[in-house]
């Protein structure tokens, strides 16, 4: 059977951005720059972007798109060794964690977008939301159902193929998230008056230029661009070949980084000016961002708009997730779509339910001070990726034929390659060096 292609190159490029931007932008980044010290991670997160996130992306995509398999299979088909399928591995489980708790929050959109549409935050103030927000979100009850909507909506997507599905949605609504994107972070300059907020995100920050603040962003920013889990190598293995993958990769890095300094601009400037901590954590997108959208007029419509586009871009990032495991069980199984979607969310939607209850019920079973969703967003974030990474790029860099590299990277010469050079040294040297390095720092190894 031949395997299902994207059909058009604008399309590709909006699944993968439509796969990086979601609540890592809108809702972690905001939180993550607030508590590390604003600007400092800021320059952390960027330099950590050029030299260690776009050649793992570009190895990710070469690897698809050179087998046209999946995470697993297409790791041993290039070595011609099936213990590589473990790279496989490590980002299959990552998909399972990821998939457990970015369902919880995209369920919290669900309930968000729901109440905006029944008015209920009409009026709301900080502290109403504020209530509201831990009200919602430690219930046993409706945060679940909500959890299953939006793996229900997931997996209609991920049912309906790469064109039909994925694809066709991405194109629909990444133009939506910017234009309203822009809006917000438009407004929230215009009318937070003061410009500390700004100042904390652009100012450079002695205090925080540590080891904490560096993992911080590398955590951050390989779960913002999808990376170390086999998004990458999926979605490349639904590319054509005539498609330039290094320009590809730095346009999708470039984007991303753009959608998570709007929100973090949408956000900062008005914390500030409302005397909240930037430190405030998870709940602030949903505390602050429904605040924002009352400044602008109180206008209802426009918070139903909003959620509406929060929503749609945890949905273009989940079904990505989705589909990494999706496509490996289709392969090796040869059990349809449809039939492997449905029982690989059935699986995930357990792990939710107990990500979801670990804001209530279960909120005494902490591992070092973090509840299950939080040891989840840790195990995935700051370990499964960043090891993802670092075996990826060794892959690419020593194993791969590098002859092979370069005639993928250059369509069989067929366009310019700049920095080939570069790019081995980096994904031989600077980016499983400096990943390791990071993240034996983090478990106090180093
Ligand atoms: N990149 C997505 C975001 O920023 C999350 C994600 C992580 C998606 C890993 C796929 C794989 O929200």
């Amino acid at each position: 059977m031949t395997r299902e292609k994207f059909s058009t190159r604008i399309g590709i490029l909006l699944a993968l951005a439509g796969s990086a931007i979601g609540l890592g932008n809108l809702w972690k980044f905001p939180y993550e720059v607030g508590s590390n010290g604003g600007g400092t991670f800021i320059l952390f997160y960027i330099l950590i972007m050029i030299f260690l996130c776009i050649p793992v992306m570009i190895a990710e995509i070469v690897v698809g798109r050179y087998t046209h398999k999946n995470i697993i299979h297409s790791f041993i088909e290039i070595s011609g060794k099936r213990s590589w399928g473990f790279i496989g591995v490590i980002g299959f489980s990552a998909a399972f964690t990821i998939m457990a708790f970015y369902s919880v929050v995209g369920g919290w959109t669900i309930e968000y977008l729901w109440n905006s549409i029944i008015g209920t935050f009409n009026g709301f103030d900080v502290p109403q939301l504020e209530q509201y927000f831990n009200e919602f979100h430690k219930n046993a009850e409706r945060p679940v159902i909500m959890t299953f909507f939006f793996m229900a909506i997931s997996t209609l997507i991920v049912m309906l193929g790469i064109v039909k599905g994925i694809e066709r949605m991405s194109k629909i609504f990444m133009p939506l998230l910017l234009f309203f994107i822009i809006i917000l972070a438009c407004e929230s300059l215009f009318s937070s008056g003061d410009n500390d907020g700004l100042e904390f995100l652009f100012t450079f920050n002695p205090d925080y230029f540590n080891s904490k603040t560096l993992l911080e962003a590398l955590g951050q920013a390989f779960f913002s661009l999808s990376l170390g889990m086999g998004v990458l190598v999926t979605y490349g293995s639904y590319m054509k070949k005539r498609e330039n993958i290094v320009k590809m990769a730095f346009s999708v890095a470039a984007l991303d980084l753009f959608f998570a300094l709007m929100a973090a601009i949408a956000i900062i400037p008005t914390l500030f000016s409302f005397g909240i901590s930037p430190e405030e954590g998870k709940g602030m997108a949903f505390i602050v961002f429904p605040s924002v959208l009352q400044k602008i007029g109180g206008s209802q419509f426009l918070m139903i708009i909003f959620f509406s586009v929060f929503l749609l871009a945890a949905i273009t990032s989940s079904i990505s997730i989705l589909e990494v495991v999706v496509s490996f069980i289709t392969d090796k199984f040869a059990i349809n779509r449809k039939k492997a979607t449905v029982i690989i969310v059935l699986i995930a939607f357990m792990l939710s339910i107990v990500c979801s209850l670990s804001f209530g019920k279960f909120s005494n079973l902490t591992l070092f001070g973090e509840n299950i969703f939080g040891i989840f967003d840790y195990i995935a974030s700051n370990i499964l990726l960043p090891l993802g990474g670092i075996c990826t790029s060794l892959f690419v860099g020593w194993r791969f034929n590098k002859e092979v590299v370069k005639q993928e990277l250059s369509n069989d010469n067929s366009i310019k390659l700049y920095g080939f050079k570069l790019l081995l040294f980096a994904l031989r040297y600077i980016a499983p060096i400096g990943i390791t390095i990071i993240l034996l720092q983090s478990i106090g190894l180093f």
